[in-house]
């Protein structure tokens, strides 16, 4: 049997420094549906995906919170896997650089660098970007200002290890002129060139002594690794690099495609493939810097405040709406825009009116014309043959668009069996077939609108995962795992049984929902109330004080409240009992982090229904105004005990 072919993506690994926006989403959606296409296309596919967890970014918030940059680490990681699970993502692996395997990988990464020659000791100065992790030359800098974030930077002087970065400009430019793909688009690798290769490549610093929140260099144990060179090998430790078991590695190295932003290119293909030359290893196959999703013309970026919370949208639309959004909306390799009317707009006009309307008007009329059973077709007429060519043909165009990496286009082209085939309802109109008795076209009609969705519902599988699915359980058909029944049209078989079932998606009234959206903001942006706003702090007595029971309790199980992105509900152990807690901590904490953990309640709270769920008591947390956190006893006790 012939070996099936090997496709090996990633998308950057995320700082663990801050929650993720849908700007994060947007790389990691569309290199899930180029996995989940390239499965389906008979690849064997690995999908990396991970989280970037070292540096001073992330020891300086971890100091600000107050606990280790482990557990502040720790808690975004869940926050991540939450997300990528809330949106169907489907990698075949995640990496933190925390990872035990991954740092000593590093280690001995540095440890080959030195040995060859590629990596010495001398001395540093430069200006300092502490969120981007970069440093900048004076000539580099905008307005003394960071060139990529605009923020604050810092002369910063340090004894630091080197990378031979300047040794590799000649393969480099000869490697992007022997691979002119390398880059894509086009345009990025131009502003590589003349930005930053003509001017003249410098050694790289490579290790830190002003923070040690990172891998520690095996032979000099003050320095830690720099964090792109920590960052960037996850792509090849993922795989088994340098460890006992490299056979992922020897199976899917090098990367067929690295999807990163437009801002972290230049790492990608400058310091990226002069690191793997050094280290005498192949070089990925391509690198696409795809483009940012905008808000007001502005990156989304939580310092600016101007984030959209993905979970928050997951929840209330679905995360089949966010995807197909994101996937069809966004232009690829340039900047597109988000803004809730675009994704409400866009949501009514494709999924509810084009997708939706073909699955429900099928669906009823079999089931009132044929009790439900697909019906078997008669002869097929130009018209059909129309479609059938459509249908068929389709394919082709989706996997050109892949290859392209259009997902855009790729919908597009989806999305002309689904429009053509509501047009053929309108061309053959079924009712009138049936009020006449012509039941041999009627069959007809009906088979080829169940194809249509057969074909389309295939090929959404990548893109809107869950949507596609219940497509197929609406068709009586088990979903496919590969496109092998999209060749020839007519691969639905005899005594097929649909159900119609609920809608899809349901129309939005777009104003209503608006201004609905518009009153969460509001909500959300008004400031925590200040410390003298609250009630005179009067002394109370001891006899006041025993009035509130307070007790430890376990949390057995935690969940977000539906259509609240703030609100989570807990099953909390106390002592034999169980009891059920809301506590509007779900911007902190996700439910995941929680389970597990000991709280301390106020266990005799009047109980109170917030938001249409029981709740039984309230968890003490502390807060500075902005960050929330809950009160936890200083060592494991049981629950139920009291707290005086
Ligand atoms: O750069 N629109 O991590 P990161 C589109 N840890 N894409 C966006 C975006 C937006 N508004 N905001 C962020 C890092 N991204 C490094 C990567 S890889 C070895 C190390 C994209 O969390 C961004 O362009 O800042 C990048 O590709 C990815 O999210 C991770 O960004």
């Amino acid at each position: 049997m012939k070996k099936p072919k090997t496709y090996y993506i990633t998308t950057p690994i995320y700082y663990s420094s801050g929650s993720l926006h849908i700007g994060h989403c947007y790389t990691t959606v569309i290199c899930d549906a180029i996995a989940r296409f390239k499965r389906m296309d008979g690849y064997d596919v690995f999908y990396l995906t991970g989280s970037d967890e070292h540096g001073q970014k992330v020891q300086q918030k971890a100091e600000a919170a107050g606990v280790t940059p482990k557990e502040y680490v720790d808690r975004l990681y869940a926050q991540i896997v939450e997300l990528w699970k809330t949106l169907g993502i489907s990698y075949d692996k995640f990496i933190r650089t925390t990872d035990d395997y991954h740092e000593k990988a590093v280690q001995k990464v540095y440890e080959k660098l030195l040995k060859s020659g590629d990596l010495y000791k001398s001395e540093y100065e430069g200006w300092y970007c502490t969120p981007c992790e970069s440093f900048w030359t004076e000539s580099q800098l905008v307005d003394g200002k960071c060139p990529d974030c605009g923020r604050e930077v810092k002369l910063q002087k340090e004894e630091s290890y080197f990378f031979r970065l300047s040794k590799y400009q000649d393969r480099l430019i000869k490697f992007y002129e022997e691979n002119p793909e390398f880059i894509s688009p086009k345009s990025r690798m131009n502003e590589m060139i003349n930005n930053f290769i003509k001017p003249g490549l410098k050694d790289l610093c490579v290790s830190r002594t002003t923070f040690d929140w990172g891998v520690k260099l095996p032979f000099d144990s003050k320095h830690v690794a720099y964090v792109w060179i920590d960052a960037l090998t996850n792509y090849i430790t993922a795989l088994g690099y340098l460890q006992d078991d490299s056979s992922l590695y020897d199976k899917f190295w090098p990367a067929d495609l690295h999807m990163v932003g437009k801002e972290i290119v230049r790492f990608h293909t400058i310091i990226w493939p002069a690191l793997l030359m050094a280290l005498d290893l192949p070089l990925p196959k391509k690198v696409y810097g795809h483009g940012w999703v905008l808000f007001g013309n502005d990156k989304m970026s939580k310092s600016k405040g101007n984030i959209v919370d993905p979970i928050f949208l997951s929840n209330r639309y679905g995360a089949d709406v966010l995807r197909y959004f994101l996937l069809r909306e966004i232009p690829f390799g340039s900047d597109g825009n988000y803004n809730n009317e675009a994704l409400l707009t866009r949501t009514n006009a494709d999924l509810v009116n084009d997708l939706g309307n073909l699955v429900s008007r099928t669906t009823a009329m079999v089931t009132q014309y044929f009790g439900g059973t697909i019906p078997a077709p008669n002869e097929y007429n130009e018209l059909d043959k129309e479609l059938i060519e459509l249908c068929e043909s389709t394919l082709n165009k989706v996997r050109t668009d892949i290859d392209n990496l259009s997902a855009p286009d790729a919908l597009a082209d989806i999305f002309k069996i689904i429009q053509r085939a509501n047009k053929y309802i309108d061309e053959t109109m079924p009712w009138t077939l049936y009020k006449q008795g012509d039941t041999n076209r009627l069959a007809t009609v009906m088979y080829v609108l169940c194809e249509c969705i057969r074909f389309s519902a295939t090929l959404l599988l990548p893109f809107i995962p869950t949507t596609a699915n219940t497509i197929f359980a609406k068709l009586g058909i088990p979903a496919p795992t590969n496109f092998s029944k999209l060749k020839k049209f007519g691969g639905i078989g005899k005594k097929v049984k649909v159900t119609k079932g609920e809608n899809l998606f349901n129309r939005i009234d777009i104003p209503k929902e608006l201004a609905e959206l518009d009153r969460i903001a509001a909500e959300q942006a008004k400031p925590a109330p200040k410390a003298e706003e609250k009630p005179a702090n009067e002394p109370i007595s001891i006899d006041d004080f025993k009035k509130v029971q307070l007790c430890t309790a376990k949390v057995i199980s935690c969940e977000k409240v539906e259509k609240s992105d703030k609100l989570l509900v807990f099953k909390l152990q106390v002592g034999n009992e169980i009891r059920q807690v809301v506590s509007g901590i779900a911007e902190h904490y996700s439910p995941e982090y929680m389970i597990g953990k000991t709280v301390v309640l106020v266990s005799n709270l009047k109980p109170a229904k917030i938001r249409g769920v029981d709740s039984n008591g309230m968890i003490l947390c502390a807060s500075d105004g902005k960050s929330v956190v809950f009160v936890t006893p200083e060592k494991e006790i049981g629950s139920g005990m009291e707290v005086r």
